[in-house]
């Protein structure tokens, strides 16, 4: 007579993911973490299709974040960064941020952290070398190459109800330094990231709907390269099918626990 196995035990799969991270950490192999918006919703920060609400709630992100779209209508999208800001601006790391930068001051060298945020989160929770893969929300940059004309503490100045800051002799336009929709990568910060994603033994996927390419295609990249991928998410997302194990549950709740000593 044969049997069937018996279903896991509940936190038998956060036992195993624990595991994993000894393993890692034991025998000295590269682990790779890829966060989105999910990370800082416990910190207070809307993720970003929830940051559309109120008066946003009838725009896309594919209609905000674009660089057509703030040439076209620069108030509206300054605007929106504005309110973005405002809801950032005060809020502080959560216990899954100080996990990872716990993590990886214990064991340095031995964790990369590749972040698909703005808010600036891990930096401020101590984290070195974050790959900030879409920018940093609090930095402005030119619109346009800059020329001679251009001063970035000018343009400051020149901020009013109507308009973004711009340069007063040419016009060109300060922008917010994130990446939009259609736009590039950070260079040298997407090449870094894939080397992890490529060679890490251990890719922990926390808080992002993976909807977003190239960032979610190094969860696909870690997958075929043989590294064990883990979910974390209180909810579906579209890296499930690739993950090892999913863990059902919050960065706050579930990051502490996995990366204890
Ligand atoms: P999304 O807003 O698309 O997804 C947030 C994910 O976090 C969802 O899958 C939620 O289920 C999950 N989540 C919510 N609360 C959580 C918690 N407490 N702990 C863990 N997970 C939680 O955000 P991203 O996937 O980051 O790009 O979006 C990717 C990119 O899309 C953004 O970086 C932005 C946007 O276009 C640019 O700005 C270029």
């Amino acid at each position: 007579m044969t049997h069937s196995p018996l279903p896991d035990p509940p936190g038998a799969d956060l036992g195993r993911v624990r595991d994993w991270v000894r393993e890692a950490v034991q025998l000295s192999r590269p682990i790779a973490v890829l966060t989105g918006a999910g990370m800082s919703a416990e910190s207070g920060v809307p993720t970003f299709r929830d940051a559309l609400t109120g008066l946003w709630a009838q725009f896309r992100p594919e209609e905000l974040a674009t660089e057509a779209a703030f040439r076209d209508r620069p108030q509206q999208v300054w605007d929106w960064y504005a309110s973005r800001r405002a809801a950032v601006a005060g809020v502080e790391p959560n216990a899954g941020h100080r996990a990872l930068a716990t993590f990886q001051a214990r064991e340095p060298g031995r964790l990369t952290l590749i972040t698909q945020n703005v808010d600036g989160l891990h930096q401020a929770a101590g984290s070195p070398g974050v790959l900030a893969l879409h920018g940093n929300l609090a930095e402005d940059r030119w619109l346009d190459s800059p020329r001679a004309c251009c001063d970035a503490s000018v343009a400051a100045g020149t901020l009013t109800d109507a308009c973004p800051p711009a340069c007063p002799a040419c016009g060109n336009l300060r922008r917010p330094a994130v990446v939009w929709f259609g736009e590039f990568l950070p260079e040298q910060a997407l090449r870094d990231a894939e080397t992890a994603a490529r060679t890490c033994a251990l890719m922990l996927v926390v808080g992002t709907s993976g909807a977003v390419y190239p960032a979610a295609g190094l969860a696909f990249t870690a997958h075929q390269a043989g590294a064990r991928v883990v979910v974390v998410n209180p909810e579906p997302s579209e890296l499930d099918p690739v993950a090892d194990v999913v863990l059902r549950g919050t960065a706050a709740t579930l990051l502490p626990a996995l990366l204890a000593p």
